[in-house]
């Protein structure tokens, strides 16, 4: 069956408040009547969630960037074939605390130049994009204060410093410009209320 609802993600450097808005619109959205559903990777199932905790604790050298792009991607096959589809089949919005767009960026420019094996997996195993992205902006020495002040014990990524999250930055910059049909850059240096008002005319035009 051909897949229904639209599917939103949510994607930026660690701390950039986006997980904050994808809370927020799936709240906007079921107040406003529209059935979605929130997720997260590495997450979102319960298989991807156990693949999660190998990937976000413990020492960044834990793994290496070829390894975490297997392990990566296997949390998101198990990811997209028992929540995301199911529920862009039943219609739903599925909004997205990042996807492929992190692997690309992440494992494919700053930990590691692997763009190509990141994509060959992509199409080999997932090969599914969003319909919209939406890449909060913000200011690395900014996001990564925030980003540890949390003391989540998952610090993993956080923990390989400014200079990556620097990277990670200008990777994600350069991926909306190579898919301008599906992502928009928001500037992330506002309130929650600011950065939401921003996104909410390109994702609910008609609300
Ligand atoms: P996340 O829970 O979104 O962390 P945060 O809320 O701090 O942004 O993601 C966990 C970490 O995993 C994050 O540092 C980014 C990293 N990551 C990758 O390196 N590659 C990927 O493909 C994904 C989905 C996440």
């Amino acid at each position: 069956m051909a897949a229904r609802g639209r599917f939103i993600t949510f994607e930026g450097i660690d701390g950039s408040g986006k997980s904050t808005q994808a809370r927020l619109f799936h709240k906007f959205l079921r107040d406003n009547g529209y059935a979605s559903i929130l997720t997260r990777e590495p997450g979102g199932s319960v298989g991807a969630e156990d693949i999660r905790k190998l990937l976000v604790e413990g020492d960044t050298g834990r793994w290496s960037p070829e390894t975490e792009i297997l392990l990566f991607t296997a949390a998101r096959r198990d990811h997209l074939e028992r929540t995301i589809l199911p529920a862009l089949e039943r219609g739903e919005t599925v909004l997205c605390d990042r996807f492929a767009d992190s692997t690309r960026v992440y494992q494919g420019a700053a930990r590691a130049d692997l763009r190509s094996v990141v994509d060959q997996l992509h199409s080999l195993m997932i090969g599914r994009e969003p319909d919209m992205t939406f890449i909060i902006d913000m200011d690395p020495e900014k996001s990564l204060t925030r980003g540890l002040a949390r003391n989540s014990g998952e610090d993993r990524f956080e923990d390989f410093g400014l200079p990556f999250q620097q990277k990670l930055r200008s990777g994600f910059l350069a991926l909306a410009q190579e898919f301008p049909d599906r992502c928009h850059v928001i500037n992330g240096q506002d309130t929650p209320a600011g950065v939401h008002a921003q996104i909410r005319p390109l994702l609910m035009p008609e609300l």
